[in-house]
């Protein structure tokens, strides 16, 4: 059989911020439906959509109160059934995001736990203990979001939530947790879905002690060895489906050999490489982080992944445009001076480099138009957790889930009907950002995008397989794709001559004189 996901190029819908399709501000399943065509003709394989399960969205969808139902927010699940079938007949595939590290504190098992007291079984599906004394939670542990990871009920035991309080973390010792994900992933299997998205797919086994965080190389809650067996049955379970309905996990391991663990044979089939997303803007830095991951997944004998953005980090355009361009994590202040030409630019080469790399690629919705992070959110508009969590210390995530523009010169710029107001504000000044402004114009982000997966479906030597780096100075990237293409990355200060060739494919910007500009990216076949 051949195996789609080994070079698939997936696009992360994030649902909320795609398209409105019922003027509520929040988009939907009926917006998703609308743009399918938008979709495939811009050339991508699959899409993955974040959670749009029944949920009180405390944060944003991922905390579940219900994984066989959709929110009315969203639709309802004759629509999910639509969509998927209709995304088939686009010739896609649809991925859904399963969240298994926690619930909503409104899922029927939590309102059980309460109700039931210490000591129950329905306590037991969480992680539920009594404190070290008087006000003092079970152990030290800090929520990602901020704060304590532990939130004291009425009856005084405390509950773990290593996100926000509205998420409590399930406990996946219990035979009932294991038993009922398996259900859930069936209930989605049987309607068709391709695939799942596993959320913190790391943090699922926890050390049974639940000590204070002493060792870090023995971490009590992150990349316990633990995990693997979880995910050992979860692919028996997609495999009894015929063999192309695939995991990809989430898991911010930065280890590559810890993380190519959740990809041997008889576990996940691809993880998100988020050492590449990371890697600053430099040739050595790249190099190495593309060494490292085909490496270490080509020795389990996994396909390896490409990831510039998602809807939890800083967009890659202004990530590229500050001279720290480690930085991905959501803004916080103080803001760090952003230069979005230079970071465009870079966006623009990252983009030939990423869909020149053996593997599969995912793209994050709006990264075709070029959208910049909006650093600029007025406070009382700010809707991620992370904001009310750190004590209104850090911003947050929105700042890269503001709702796509699509057309006219003024929000909500086609991204639900005219009127309808957007759940996050969109830049007055987006009107050059639209897909109907991008698609005319060849100089565009979005051209760049189609030129690109264009190219890259029709040419062999593109998608899986390996590469070799052709001889070049140290900042500069040439990498060879056999039996005859090599990509060009410019990260010096002078242009660079290109090497021999017989035809350019594909340049990220105009360039004279057979010199390849600074922050210029090329695709020529040899
Ligand atoms: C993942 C999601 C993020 C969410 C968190 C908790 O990291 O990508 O958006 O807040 O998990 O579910």
């Amino acid at each position: 059989m051949q195996q789609w996901w080994r070079d698939a190029v997936i696009y992360e819908i994030y649902i909320r911020s795609l398209t409105d399709g019922s003027g509520d501000g929040v988009g939907d399943i009926a917006g998703i439906r609308s743009r399918l065509p938008y979709l495939r003709d811009l050339g991508v394989d699959a899409v993955w959509i974040t959670p749009w399960y029944r949920s009180p969205m405390a944060d944003g969808g991922y905390d579940v109160a219900d994984y066989r139902d959709i929110d009315p927010l969203f639709g309802t699940l004759a629509d999910a059934e639509d969509l998927i079938r209709e995304t088939h007949e686009h010739g896609m595939r649809l991925l859904v995001d399963i969240v298994p590290n926690h619930t909503s504190d409104q899922h029927p098992w939590f309102q059980a736990a309460l109700a039931a007291g210490p000591g129950s079984p329905e306590r037991a599906r969480y992680l539920f203990r009594d404190g070290r004394g008087p006000d003092q939670p079970p152990n030290e542990w800090r929520s990602t979001f901020g704060g304590p990871a532990w939130t004291r009920v009425a009856d005084g035991q405390w509950y773990l939530h290593l996100f926000a309080p509205q998420q409590p973390d399930l406990d996946w010792t219990q035979p009932d947790v294991r038993a009922e994900f398996a259900d859930i992933l069936r209930f989605w299997l049987d309607r068709g879905v391709d695939g799942f998205r596993i959320d913190v797919a790391n943090g699922l086994a926890k050390h049974p002690d639940l000590p204070d965080i002493a060792d870090p190389a023995d971490h009590p809650y992150w990349d316990r060895d633990d995990v693997h067996e979880i995910y050992r049955s979860w692919r028996q379970l997609a495999d009894s489906y015929g063999g192309d309905r695939i995991f990809v996990a989430e898991a911010w391991v930065d280890d590559p050999d810890r993380l190519a663990r959740y990809v041997r044979p008889d576990e996940l089939h691809t993880a998100f490489n988020f050492n590449f997303l990371r890697c600053p803007w430099d040739a050595d830095a790249f190099r190495s982080v593309i060494d490292e991951s085909l490496r270490s997944v080509h020795a389990v004998g996994a396909p390896a992944t490409w990831v510039l953005s998602n809807h939890d980090v800083t967009r890659h355009p202004t990530r590229y445009g500050r001279a720290r361009t480690v930085r991905v994590e959501p803004n916080n202040a103080p803001r760090v001076p952003v230069d979005i030409e230079l970071g465009t630019r870079r966006a623009r080469a990252a983009l030939l480099l990423m869909l020149a790399l053996p593997g599969s690629a995912y793209l994050y919705q709006g990264e075709e138009l070029g959208l910049p992070e909006v650093d600029d959110l007025p406070d009382d508009a700010l809707r991620d957790p992370v904001w009310t969590s750190s004590g209104h210390t850090v911003r947050g995530r929105d700042g890269c889930r503001v709702p796509l523009p699509w057309q006219g010169t003024q929000p909500p710029f086609g991204f639900g009907p005219d009127g309808s107001e957007p759940w996050l504000p969109q830049p007055a000044d987006w009107s050059t950002y639209t897909v109907e402004y991008e698609r005319t114009r060849p100089e565009s982000m979005l051209s760049l995008y189609r030129a690109a997966l264009r190219v890259r479906r029709s040419h062999a030597a593109l998608g899986d397989g390996t590469l070799t780096w052709a001889p070049s100075p140290d900042d500069v990237l040439i990498l060879r794709r056999e039996p005859d293409l090599l990509c060009v990355v410019n990260l010096s200060a002078a242009p660079f001559p290109l090497p021999e060739h017989q035809e350019v494919l594909l340049a990220s910007e105009p360039y004279q004189d057979g010199k390849l500009p600074t922050d210029t990216a090329v695709w020529l076949r040899i």
